[in-house]
């Protein structure tokens, strides 16, 4: 059975004062829930205020991001040691990364096989855009995507990691996709490309998010299809009414 996580995106968004005001806010509702994987991934600079303040409870912490080198001449990057022992996760490839960074499908890859290196497991963002999901191209697009980003690494790993199938027309826009949708690239696209990487047992252990506009109203209708393990969730993780909603509701259709 593959255990549902529900992740929060905070994007650039929170000083280190209120990252820690609202994980404060939020520590006892997600808590509660055993049933549901919860994570936040607030900017960097709030991590290690942001794991203090969690210590002590199941709710994970991530990165958005991270640098593939160990150390270097990268101003303005990351290493993946120095996220060690703040965070369980990083988040890689989301589509502002791809679209405003430069972020490529080889750069994801070294990313992942650094981020296991380090004890950080993957959560691996893919998605069409607008054009390309009109232009009949979201199962070529997503799977090129998902194969660009795990190779070389090994069936083990692959299980362990986490996917998020986020098509960038649904990003932000409060214009979600529709849960049957979703289901359907997640299940085809996405764990059949795993599946014919790594085999049918790999495929179903590795867990599946959707994100994209997903809120504590629709939540429990992405949750209620069969392939998707969770969400990725940026504009309703930033309050902590609609984030501990996300992850109760998800226990309630899940649980
Ligand atoms: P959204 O963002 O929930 O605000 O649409 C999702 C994401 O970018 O991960």
């Amino acid at each position: 059975m593959r255990k549902p996580i529900i992740a929060g995106n905070w994007k650039m968004h929170k000083t280190i004062a209120e990252a820690v005001d609202l994980v404060r806010e939020m520590r006892r509702g997600l808590n509660a829930v055993e049933t549901v994987e919860s994570v936040v991934c607030p900017p960097y600079i709030a991590l290690p205020a942001v794991a203090d303040a969690l210590s002590g409870t199941r709710v994970g912490v991530g990165a958005q991001n991270m640098f593939w080198a160990e150390q270097g001449a990268y101003t303005g990057e990351i290493a993946p040691g120095m996220l060690e022992g703040w965070c369980q996760y990083v988040i890689l490839g989301h589509s502002e990364r791809r679209q405003y960074f430069g972020e490529t499908d080889e750069g994801v890859n070294k990313k992942a096989h650094v981020a296991f290196a380090h004890s950080l497991t993957p959560i691996i963002c893919v998605g069409e855009d607008l054009a390309q999901n009109e232009a009949g191209e979201t199962d070529k697009i997503v799977r090129g995507q998902v194969t660009g980003a795990l190779v070389g690494l090994d069936a083990a790993q692959v299980s362990s990691l986490v996917i998020a199938y986020e098509p960038i027309w649904a990003i932000g826009t409060g214009r979600n996709a529709e849960p049957a949708d979703a289901n359907r690239v997640i299940a085809v696209s996405i764990r059949g490309a795993v599946a014919e990487l790594y085999g049918e047992t790999v495929a179903q252990a590795v867990r599946i998010q959707y994100g994209g506009s997903t809120n504590d109203k629709n939540i429990a209708g992405f949750m209620n299809m069969p392939d998707i393990d969770g969400a990725l969730v940026g504009g309703a993780s930033l309050k902590a009414e609609s984030f501990v909603g996300m992850v109760t509701a998800t226990a309630r259709v899940r649980g």
